[in-house]
Parts: C-alpha cells; structure tokens; sequence
C-alpha cells in the first residue's frame, strides 16, 4: 500500500466570515497567540510525517507564500543583534526547499473543486486534505491518526467527532455502521441534516485521508449545494465501492472561521502554552 506523504491544503476560500480581517489579510494567516492558524495545520502534518504540502491558493492570499519562505532583511537584523535563537525558531518553522508547493484555484467553485485543482500533483497515490481553519490542540497528531486508520482499513478516513443533536445542521454526519474503538464505519454521509433527520452524531471535520479514486468523481464536476462542487458530493460515491470510516481524533478541534470559535481556540492555545498559561489564566478572570 503506497505511504500518505502528500496533504493538500485549500486556501482559496474568501473567508466572509471573518470580515473586514480577511479584507486584505487571509483568514489563514490570523494569528493565534502569536502564530498564523495556517502554521499549526503545517506542523500538524510535519509531525504526521507529511512530506510535501500542497496549498491550493486564490489571488490576494501570496502572503502565505511569504510566510513560508526565509525573510532574510528580518533573519539579518535579528542576527546582527544576537537573537540567534529567534532565527533558529524562525527557520525551524519553514518547510524545507522543495517541500512546498503552490497552486492556484482559479475561480471559487468549492472545496470539491479546489481539491481538484491539485490532482496532477498529488498523482495516482492516497493523500491527507486539511481544512486549515479547523485547529486541532491537544492529543495525538491528527492526520497522523487518520494515515495510521488509512494503513490498517485501505480505505478512505475523515475525521469525525461527536456533537449534540443541536449542531448537526453546521456539519456533514455519518451514518454510522460499526464502531471499533476510535474507527466508525461509515454507510452513508448526509450534509447539514435538521436534527430530526440526523442519522448520528458523528460529525465530519476538515481532515481527512482519501484514495486517488476522489480524482475521477471530482473529475465530472457535478455543483452540488449553493452551487459549489463538493468535496462531500464526490466522497459519497466512494461510498460501498471502498473501505470508508470516520476516526474519533483525540485533539480538541477549534473553528477559526467562524469568530467565536477563533477567540476560543486563541484562548485554548493561550491556555495550553507553559509560558503565558498561569498570567493569561489570571487575566481571563477579570472578565468573569
Ligand atoms: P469555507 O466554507 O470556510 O468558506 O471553506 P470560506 O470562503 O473559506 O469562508 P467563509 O465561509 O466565506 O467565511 C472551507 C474550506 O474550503 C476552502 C476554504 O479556503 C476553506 O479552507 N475553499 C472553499 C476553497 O479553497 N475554495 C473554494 O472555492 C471554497
């Protein structure tokens, strides 16, 4: 079975919900605490064992190019007044040369179609697809949890979580078959269901590891809800023709597209960090 290397990460979106801060700026790049939510996705999948990280980008977002690139005036000053260990963080932090790469999603056709636009460069092999502004905290890596699900069913795995009845309507759930351990078996994937209709709790979130397969389905672009090609639509027909399961991650996913989630996961990241928790802890209960 060939080996997950690749991740695809669309940032074509224009992240409305965030306006006016996406105006200019792209959503991936707002930081929490003091990195762009974009480099926790990368280091997620750096220590999955990702090799190459393919972004699939729009006009207006080359700034994430630059933040993946050396910035040799800033590594220039910096050294000139002894801050080596800022620079080795700095550099520590970058994708080695020729581990990225840069494409673009010409038009906002949707995620199914972004995830196209990279077929010829992920080729004929299984792949992760990260939704960078879904931010995992805490627990194992969680494309490294997929790849591991991936290696031991052969099949397609998104990562799911529990959620109430009341939220189904924000999320893609799965119609969950057997439920070994942490691997749900899935029979089916219904988008955005009322509650009443909702056929579990289990809901998909933005990681996933998908066969090669994916390419032909997105390959007939078919525009699915609000008009967009979905990314959903096309794992659907994979659906019985090959091994499909949800893992139960173990981190804490936070949605920083969405603005009380991104002041969640700021706060939750705070909180995690041994150098700021107890000060920000403190400061937190002023505003109790
Ligand atoms: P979202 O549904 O969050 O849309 O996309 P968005 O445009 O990014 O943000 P809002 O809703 O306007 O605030 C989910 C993911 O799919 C990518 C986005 O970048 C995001 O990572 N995406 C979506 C694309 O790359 N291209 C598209 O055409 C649509």
């Amino acid at each position: 079975m060939a080996r997950v290397r690749k991740a695809v990460f669309p940032v074509a979106g224009l992240g409305t919900r965030m306006l006016p801060a996406t105006k200019v700026m792209p959503k991936e790049l707002l930081p929490v605490v003091d990195r762009p939510v974009i480099q926790y996705a990368l280091e997620e999948a750096r220590a999955s064992g990702i090799e190459e990280f393919i972004f699939v980008t729009a006009g207006g977002k080359t700034l994430i190019e630059d933040h993946f690139d050396r910035a040799e005036q800033l590594f220039a000053s910096l050294l000139s007044k002894g801050k080596t260990e800022a620079v080795a963080e700095l550099e520590a932090a970058l994708p080695r040369a020729g581990q990225v790469v840069y494409t673009r999603q010409q038009q906002p056709l949707g995620l199914g179609h972004a995830v196209w636009c990279a077929r010829h460069i992920v080729g004929d092999e299984p792949f992760a697809v990260g939704l960078v502004d879904d931010l995992i905290l805490g627990g194992e890596p969680c494309f490294g949890e997929l790849i591991a699900a991936h290696e031991r069913t052969g099949g397609n795995v998104v990562a799911t979580m529990e959620v109430p009845y009341a939220h189904t309507k924000r999320y893609g759930i799965l119609d969950a078959g057997d439920v070994d351990g942490r691997l749900v078996a899935a029979k089916a994937m219904v988008e955005k269901p009322d509650p009443e209709w909702a056929p579990s709790r289990y809901a998909v979130i933005g990681r996933y590891v998908l066969l090669p397969e994916i390419f032909e389905h997105l390959d007939r672009q078919d525009p699915g809800a609000g008009g967009e090609i979905q990314l959903t639509d096309a794992m659907a027909k994979m659906l019985g023709d090959k091994p499909f399961h949800g893992y139960l991650f173990s981190g804490q996913r936070h949605d920083c597209g969405d603005k009380l989630g991104y002041l969640e996961a700021i706060v939750a990241a705070a909180l995690r960090r041994p150098d700021l928790k107890d000060e920000f802890a403190t400061l937190l209960e002023r505003y109790r």
